[in-house]
Order: structure tokens, then C-alpha cells, then sequence
């Protein structure tokens, strides 16, 4: 039987534990799994392309079956090009599940071959987003223990530069 390859979209600005997790939980069912950062139009995004894939490389650089990559265009076409029978998404409340339903759908009817999975993360990550995520941090608020260790110091990192930038 061949490997079982999962794609995990997302913005990931920033990566979350919240995404940590459901990459975690997913390593235990597929024998790689991608984490494809979409390069966005995004207008206003924290964190760089660059800077959010070298992030999740560091998180993830003792875990042998997690990829970093990139991707643009159609998420069912890059599932095609890297091989890839499973898309997998994050489910945190009732709130998300409209919109990734459509998308879950709409995927499938492009194609046929690649199958949405939903994961719920760990409780203590069902409040977690990256929207709040910068918010709280570009307040000053504390995110300890909600991202990784390599994003809070980033996101000091942020605050203090726009802070010089200011003064
Ligand atoms: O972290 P996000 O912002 O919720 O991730 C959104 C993402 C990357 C999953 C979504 O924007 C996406 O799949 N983009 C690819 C474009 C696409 O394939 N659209 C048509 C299918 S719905």
C-alpha cells in the first residue's frame, strides 16, 4: 500500500498550538503530512511568507514525516502535484463548520480523489486563532503557552520593531 499524504492549508500567521496540535494528532494517521502555507493576497499580514515557513520548519524540524511548503492556485491542484489524498482542516467550534463545510465540498467537486478530514485540537486550543493571536500580542498582551515558543518571541519581536518605528 502507498504512503497516505495529507496536505495542512492554511494562512498560519501566525502558526498557533492550536495548529501544532492537529499536526501532532495527524502524524499518528498519515504517513506525511505538508504544511502548506498559502502565499496570500492577504492585504496586511503580520509575519512574511518566509518568516511563517521558517517557523513552522523550526517547530517542526524533529518531526521526520512533517513538510514545509508553499502553495498558490487551486488547493486541490497542489494536493495533485505533492501526491496528496487528504486535506486536512481544523474544527474548533459549530462557527467553523459552514464555511469549511463549503470549502470541504467545493474541494471534492473539483476532486474527487482528494478527501477533506476534520480534527478537533486539544480543548485547551478550542478559543485559539491567529486573528486573536495578534491581536492580544500587538496589545501587549501575554500568549504564552498558545504558540509556540518561537512565535511569542517573534511576535516581541514585531511589537518592538513597529514600537521603533513609531518613536
Ligand atoms: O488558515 P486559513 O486562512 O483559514 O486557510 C485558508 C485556505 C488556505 C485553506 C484557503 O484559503 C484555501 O484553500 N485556498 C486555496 C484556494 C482554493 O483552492 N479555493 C477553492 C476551493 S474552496
Amino acid at each position: 500500500m502507498s504512503d497516505v499524504i495529507a496536505v495542512y492549508p492554511g494562512s498560519f500567521d501566525p502558526l498557533t498550538n492550536g495548529h501544532v496540535d492537529i499536526i501532532q494528532r495527524g502524524t499518528r494517521f498519515f504517513d506525511r503530512i505538508v504544511i502548506a502555507v498559502l502565499l496570500n493576497i492577504e492585504k496586511a499580514p503580520l509575519f512574511t511568507v518566509p518568516e511563517r515557513v521558517s517557523i513552522a520548519r523550526e517547530v517542526f524540524r524533529e518531526w521526520p514525516t512533517v513538510e514545509v511548503d508553499t502553495f498558490d492556485g487551486l488547493l486541490v491542484d497542489y494536493a495533485r502535484r505533492k501526491k496528496a489524498t487528504v486535506i486536512v482542516r481544523g474544527l474548533r467550534a459549530v462557527s467553523d463548520f459552514e464555511f469549511e463545510m463549503q470549502r470541504a465540498l467545493m474541494n471534492r467537486r473539483l476532486n474527487q480523489d482528494v478527501e477533506t478530514v476534520f480534527m478537533m485540537p486539544a480543548e485547551p486550543y478550542t478559543y485559539v486563532s491567529s486573528r486573536l493571536v495578534k491581536e492580544v500580542a500587538a496589545l501587549g498582551g501575554s500568549v504564552q503557552g498558545l504558540v509556540p515558543e518561537v512565535v511569542e518571541a517573534r511576535l516581541r519581536e514585531k511589537k518592538a520593531a513597529q514600537h521603533s518605528m513609531r518613536a
